[in-house]
């Protein structure tokens, strides 16, 4: 009877029947940097390491960033037994010593892996290597772990990322999971049991226009998210180049709005005094980590000019007046009426909670960082070309 017992359990235990995602994972949207946007392929041992040290010594890391995460390109190879080979020439001692590297830091390492065969850059991808690519990824010190959907075929996005989930549940490490299959197979309905977020669009690239069009794209996917579970559209650009600095302010707001993994893609290396002041902006970073986890909703949508409401922790709110016109607009901004206004999901204020009026809160400016003085409960704000206007409702 024992005997048939134990058999019975490890039957059951290898058809994943206790397979979940690790839970108490990512409870606010995960912060850190990321090799792609700006080094693509050209990934090796030094970068990674000189990236950990800035973003301990810029204050990156101080401000909540903790995540490096290598993306394509570090490895080449299967060995003999289907171990995944990193690059030697670009990864000398290994990735576990990067990864221990990291930890000595008090940071955390991602990597990234493909569903298919290969993956984008046409590296080894997982495809029936799932199991071993996850034990060794435990072994190696993996915190997070990036999955793409390059190569995969007539595969079905679902099992095949929920099989990553079980073998990363099987090897017993704790790794955040990163489904990056664009958006195609709409992971927002089902990824929240499968990972702990999900990239929502195709990629960005370091202009004005993607962004604003992946922006767009959220518009109806924000109730989705929550804590553990992440709406993902993309990875940052902010001091890439591509954008002005208002633009790249507005870039930085919209993310923190949405709840949205905040990774940064710059050189953390080189950066000018705006790339930093915008990455360690705390009053939006705080909007971004809010223990409440509710995205923002668009509350207004005239066109190129829009309002949008995320609830906070504590009944408080922040408001987003966005301008996405190539025109300065001169807006008028009901300060009582967006003070009690329903900050969308369940209707009413956050959790049910008593609304804000115009006597029990102060309006917090988070990029001038300061307390806006209003002279009437109805003023004229001028909001510049590709510009946002933030503030928080504090409740005195
Ligand atoms: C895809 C992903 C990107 C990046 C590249 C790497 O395009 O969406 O984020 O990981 O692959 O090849």
């Amino acid at each position: 009877m024992k005997r048939f017992v134990f058999l019975l359990l490890i039957t059951f235990f290898c058809l994943g029947v206790n397979a979940q995602k690790f839970d108490n994972l990512a409870k606010t949207p995960p912060m850190g940097w990321n090799s792609w946007n700006k080094f693509g392929c050209n990934v090796r041992e030094s970068l990674i390491m000189g990236m950990a040290d800035a973003m301990v010594s810029s204050g990156m890391k101080d401000a909540g960033y903790e995540f490096i995460i290598i993306d394509d390109c570090w490895q080449v190879s299967r060995d003999g037994n289907g171990e995944i080979v990193a690059d030697k020439e670009r990864f000398p001692n290994g990735i576990k010593y990067l990864a221990d590297y990291l930890h000595s830091k008090g940071l955390k390492f991602g990597i990234y892996s493909c569903a298919g065969t290969k993956t984008c850059a046409g590296r080894p991808g997982a495809l029936g290597h799932e199991y071993q690519d996850a034990l060794t990824y435990a072994k190696w010190g993996v915190d997070y772990l990036k999955e793409d959907w390059c190569n995969t075929g007539t595969q079905e996005a679902k099992s095949s990322y929920t099989n990553m989930r079980d073998a990363i549940y099987t090897a017993g490490r704790p790794i955040v999971f990163s489904l990056c299959e664009w958006g195609s197979n709409k992971p927002w309905e089902w990824a929240g049991a499968v990972g702990h977020l999900w990239r929502t669009t195709g990629d960005i690239s370091d202009s004005w226009n993607s962004m604003i069009t992946i922006f767009s794209q959220q518009k109806d996917l924000t109730r989705y998210a929550g804590p553990g579970h992440w709406n993902d559209p993309d990875m940052l650009e902010v001091g890439n180049g591509g954008m002005t600095t208002d633009e790249y302010k507005t870039h930085f707001s919209l993310w923190c709005m949405l709840a949205a993994p905040l990774l940064a893609g710059n050189d953390l290396q080189n950066m000018t005094p705006e790339t930093r002041s915008i990455l360690m902006n705390k009053e939006i970073i705080a909007l971004d980590q809010d223990t409440l986890g509710r995205p923002a909703t668009c509350y207004r949508d005239n066109a190129d000019y829009q309002i949008w409401i995320k609830p906070l922790a504590n009944n408080e709110k922040a408001v987003c007046l966005l301008n996405k016109s190539d025109e300065k607009k001169t807006v008028l901004v009901d300060f009582a009426l967006l003070a009690q206004a329903s900050s969308g999901r369940r209707g009413g204020s956050a959790r049910g909670g008593p609304s804000l009026t115009i006597e029990n809160f102060l309006i917090r400016d988070l990029w001038e960082h300061k307390d806006f003085v209003m002279k009437e409960n109805s003023m004229y704000i001028d909001i510049p070309p590709h510009s946002v206007k933030v503030f928080r409702f504090v409740k005195k």
